[in-house]
């Protein structure tokens, strides 16, 4: 594995790999004795075109848990149009020797792009509405260390799959490590075609969610919308909105995931959100942590010299 770039094509046995080497960070996390000589000499770029505070923070504080010197770069995308493209920044990314870049760009594909261009070993943090390996690798964890396994595990992806790239990396993910899916929205936000992923489709929030042993919201991508594809929030909430009343169709005990930024009472209910065993949204955020160490670690290994 020279980049991290999608889920999609990447065997199971690296997923697992992956996650079990993420598990051993996480006590290392909470003890705070993470091996900091891991990375040492090494740089890694966070270069971030879009929007972030878990991804961004969390991939910060990887690099630094394992001794990197790490560099955060938030280009706001009005500077980018001043002229400097895409491969300009890889180019001068490149003159400074970075060993391990980090890549979250609006459009599908700039990371992979990129990956042809640099010599740094490149993670994709989100591109587009393409893929967030790392998200979809950090939920797994999640659901792994509170199911023991997701083989079988019934998972409901609800709300804005169409524009969700967190959607699109945990279908490959959650279908290749043998969970089922299904994928709950209205037909608007609903990529079409999708059940071809392998994955089971519901317009039907009390339908989709029936026996679900795993919530998983979605946000409401209105920035990725170029017409209005939802009536209003208040609408969309009283359909879609994950409330007290449709958790109830799931499984008693049925695990919440959000992978945030949430809007709360739009795609989920504030007490749901906050709800003290099946919501499990800040575990996800602290997989999140030790899911980049682990991916970080891989990598430079893969580089050599490490
Ligand atoms: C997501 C993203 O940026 O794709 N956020 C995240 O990384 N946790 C989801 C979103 O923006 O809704």
């Amino acid at each position: 594995m020279r980049h991290l770039l999608a889920i999609q094509g990447l065997p199971p046995s690296a997923v697992t790999a992956l996650l079990d080497l993420a598990e051993s960070y996480v006590l290392l996390n909470r003890t705070g004795k993470t091996p900091r000589d891991r990375l040492r000499g090494r740089t890694l770029i966070n270069l971030f075109f879009e929007d972030s505070t878990r991804t961004r923070t969390s991939f910060e504080l990887a690099g630094k848990r394992l001794g990197a010197d790490v560099i955060t770069m938030t280009v706001a995308t009005s500077s980018v149009n001043k002229g400097e493209t895409l491969l300009d920044t890889a180019a001068t990314l490149n003159a400074m020797n970075c060993d391990l870049l980090v890549v979250r760009h609006a459009v599908s594909g700039a990371p992979a792009l990129l990956a042809q261009k640099v010599d740094a070993a490149v993670v994709n943090a989100g591109d587009g509405t393409h893929e967030h390996p790392t998200q979809a690798l950090l939920d797994a964890l999640t659901l792994r260390r509170r199911r023991g396994t997701l083989d079988n595990l019934v998972v409901a992806i609800c709300g804005d799959v169409l524009h969700s790239r967190v959607a699109r990396s945990n279908i490959h993910l959650l279908t290749a490590l043998g969970a089922r899916v299904r994928v709950v929205g209205p037909p608007t936000l609903i990529p079409p075609a999708v059940e071809r992923l392998g994955v089971a489709v519901f317009h039907d929030m009390a339908a989709g969610l029936d026996g679900a042993d795993v919530v998983m919201m979605l946000r409401l991508q209105q920035e990725r919308m170029a017409r209005g594809l939802v009536p209003s929030a208040r609408e969309y909430f009283r359909f879609y909105g994950l409330d007290a009343a449709k958790l109830a169709r799931a499984r008693p005990g049925a695990l919440v995931m959000h992978p945030g930024p949430m809007n709360r009472g739009v795609e989920i209910a504030s007490e749901i959100a906050d709800h003290p065993t099946q919501s499990v949204i800040r575990e996800q955020v602290e997989m999140g942590v030790a899911v980049r160490m682990a991916v970080l670690d891989m990598l430079a290994r893969a580089g050599g010299d490490a």
